[in-house]
């Protein structure tokens, strides 16, 4: 039966849930209390260190199973001074490889996706097997043989699929992914995000460092002064868990009103809207505001039942309306729900500490029934294949535009420059991290553990 919870702090979603529960508050860890310099969110020092001893060596969200479903297939990912090309293999699997030509180093795919027989380089011409092995040299025979005895291919590093998701790592030496990651087995692939498509990608240039895009996203803090409009919706108190390795998860509870509401009985247009999303009636509900989000629960428990969706089977009552907001160190978070996921990967510039990209990915699992829609917290724009059909272009946005990812987000941009250009002031002595920042404290502590060569 589902509990309905309480709002307060600290926030527990289900002090019921059994000790094997992924919803279950995690034990404490215990990441002290030191204030960091602010130096690490805007010195070129701090970020050549992470260039040199954080990025080379851990796995990187790289791309998705579902983009590159047939044998062929490939994609890129940029990520600072790299390219990176992931191709779908004959046997199914999935290689990386640095997405750079062994012969004069020219850059092997040009475009973002394609599908091809093998990789010719733009440059003269070289070829290579979708698995990374040389296939041709133009004009063989005008090389010394001692030169390209060796059949120099593509360079190909650690590459790991996990539910659906595609990670790579440079360091040859890395741990596997799954010991790396933190969470717990199922956690990710409960969501089966191979049965979803990316149906809306927006890649966005902010002024800011990366982390102090992860700061931002990582906690609910700053939802009552930034993002009020959310109040009607949602608590604003989290449960914060963190996990080995870096790696934390915030337990958003939706369907409900904050705490910080005077009226928690009546339903509003916010809740009614909720109600609806989820595919109810809201004229047919008669209990109060508090009863909303087990209402939703029971609502979409019946409706995965009806549509013989068996992975809802595995979800807690809670992930069925809360956003399970998960981080994966260093910097990804997904917004976890059964019908969808929202990626987003913070992105450092290659050379400016003070810019970072921010790279958005939702993902959406198509059930073809009336009932069942896109929820709205998507913030899909009208008139997008949800079907997976098509695979959206990525849209770019240059530094100064707005996103346009849905008014909350977009809040989040008009805030994030202006942080940045205050944690350089002289006046500011560096963050101060209450309890429900406590994931934010955790992902920097794991991030000196590389710097400092302790991992
Ligand atoms: S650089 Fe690729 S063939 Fe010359
Ligand atoms: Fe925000």
């Amino acid at each position: 039966m589902a509990i309905n919870i309480k709002a307060g702090w600290p926030l527990e979603v289900n002090p019921n849930a059994p000790a094997h529960s992924l919803e279950r508050k995690q034990p404490a860890i215990d990441d002290g209390l030191d204030i960091p310099h602010p130096s690490r969110y805007y010195s070129s020092e701090f970020m050549e260190k992470e260039w040199r001893h954080l990025w080379p060596r851990v796995w990187l969200l790289a791309g998705v199973v579902s983009d590159i479903a047939q044998d062929g297939d490939y994609t890129t990912f940029e990520f600072g001074p790299e390219s990176f090309l992931l191709a779908r293999q004959a046997d199914g699997k999935v290689k990386a490889f640095y997405n750079v030509c062994p012969h004069r180093g020219n850059r092997i795919a040009l475009n973002e996706r394609g599908s091809v027989e093998q990789f010719t380089c733009t440059f003269h011409g070289w070829q290579f097997a979708c698995d990374g092995k040389l296939k041709t040299i133009t004009d063989e025979n005008t090389f010394n043989p001692k030169l390209i005895h060796h059949r120099p291919g593509l360079t190909e590093i650690r590459c790991e699929v996990l539910g659906g998701i595609i990670f790579i790592n440079m360091d040859g030496k890395a741990r596997p992914l799954r010991e790396y990651i933190g969470l717990p087995a199922g956690y990710i692939e409960n969501y089966e995000i191979d049965k979803m498509n990316v149906v809306h990608h927006v890649r966005s240039e902010w002024a800011a460092n990366w982390k102090t895009g992860v700061d931002a996203f990582y906690e609910t803090y700053h939802l009552a002064f930034v993002h009020p409009q959310t109040q009607t919706v949602m608590e604003d108190f989290s449960q914060y868990d963190l996990y080995p390795n870096g790696a934390s998860r915030m337990i958003v509870p939706l369907c409900m009103k904050s705490h910080r509401v005077g009226d928690q009985d009546s339903v509003d247009a916010g809740l009614r809207f909720m109600m609806q999303d989820a595919g109810m009636d809201p004229d047919g509900y008669k209990g109060n505001a508090q009863g909303v989000r087990e209402a939703v629960q029971q609502s979409k428990r019946a409706r995965a039942q009806r549509l013989g969706l068996k992975h809802y089977e595995k979800f807690t009552n809670g992930q069925l309306t809360d956003s399970w907001a998960t981080g994966l160190f260093p910097n990804v978070q997904m917004g976890m729900h059964p019908e969808g996921v929202f990626i987003m990967r913070f992105v450092p510039h290659a050379t400016d500490p003070e810019k970072f990209t921010y790279d958005t990915m939702i993902m959406y699992r198509h059930v073809d029934d009336k009932d069942y829609t896109v929820p709205a917290w998507m913030g899909l724009p009208a008139g997008i294949d949800v079907t997976g059909q098509t695979r959206p272009n990525i849209k770019h946005v240059p530094l100064g535009q707005k996103p346009e990812l849905g008014e909350v987000l977009d809040q989040d941009s008009d805030l994030l420059p202006v942080v940045q250009q205050g944690i350089k002031s002289r006046g500011f002595r560096g963050p101060l991290w209450s309890e429900q920042e406590t994931r934010v404290r955790h992902y920097q502590r794991e991030i000196d553990r590389y710097l400092n060569d302790e991992k």
